[in-house]
């Protein structure tokens, strides 16, 4: 049977002992390690989030399931702040580089966040930008999205009735001039990452979640304004009230 272009993928971008490809070396620039969009909408400053205590870890991983049914019951931006952080958020410094919650190879953060922001106390909804530096959302769009996203994702309702969706973007640059070609490879562990911790972070507040990998490309990244080839979306999250 002939290989498809997964496989091929996958095939082309081993590394061999006595046969390593040469990594990188299409670099133009340095990469920026962080995108921030310069005039927002406005800014919404996300209150600190706890970095202790909460629920136990076992409790939180025996717990967490996929939730896709939730009640109309916003959440609250203490809550939004926690998912934000708990997912991907800076936890620390090691010389330039800012460490997350997730980890990345090579330390190099190649995914973006975006937060759809369907029903959350205190903030407007619409489309929001992570400012991981300064821990607050740079507003994009302000309009309700839920359905647009929701038809995005192949008709899922619960991209509608979750209270915030994360889309999670890859600016693939910032790991193609160290890894070239093994990149999507790493991209897509670094996102698996920022996913279960997003699951755990929800199951810690007892809130619902789930990941979304079927959605039409090109109408996500129009529904975020990115343009598809220098960024694009990867995975997508829901978290809302359960009943
Ligand atoms: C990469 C990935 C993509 C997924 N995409 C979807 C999706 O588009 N829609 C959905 O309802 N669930 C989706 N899920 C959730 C899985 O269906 C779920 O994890 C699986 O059924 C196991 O159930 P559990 O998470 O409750 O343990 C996805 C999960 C992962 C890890």
């Amino acid at each position: 049977m002939p290989k498809d272009r997964g496989q091929r993928y996958h095939d082309e971008t081993r590394y061999h002992r006595h046969r390593m490809p040469r990594e990188g070396g299409f670099r133009l620039e340095d990469p920026e390690p962080f995108k921030t969009y310069p005039n927002p909408l406005s800014v919404v400053e996300l209150p600190p989030p706890d970095e202790e205590g909460g629920m136990p870890l076992w409790t939180a991983l025996s717990g967490r399931r996929s939730r896709r049914d939730y009640s109309d019951r916003p959440i609250t931006r203490q809550q939004l702040s926690q998912l934000i952080w708990g997912s991907y958020g800076v936890s620390g410094r090691y010389g330039a580089y800012y460490l997350r919650t997730a980890p990345s190879a090579g330390a190099l953060y190649p995914v973006e966040t975006y937060v759809v922001v369907n029903s959350v106390q205190e903030v407007e909804p619409g489309l929001y930008h992570y400012n991981p530096l300064k821990h607050h959302l740079e507003q994009l769009k302000k309009e309700e999205l839920g359905q647009a996203l929701a038809r995005a994702c192949l008709g899922q309702g619960m991209v509608a009735t979750a209270s915030v969706v994360f889309v999670w973007t890859a600016i693939a640059a910032r790991s193609q001039w160290k890894y070239g070609e093994r990149s999507f490879r790493y991209i897509y562990m670094d996102a698996g990452h920022i996913g279960e911790n997003l699951y755990l972070s929800a199951e810690a507040l007892r809130l619902g979640c789930c990941g979304v990998g079927a959605f039409y490309d090109d109408e996500v990244n129009q529904v975020i304004g990115v343009d598809g080839k220098e960024e694009t979306v990867i995975y997508l999250g829901t978290v809302g009230s359960l009943h």
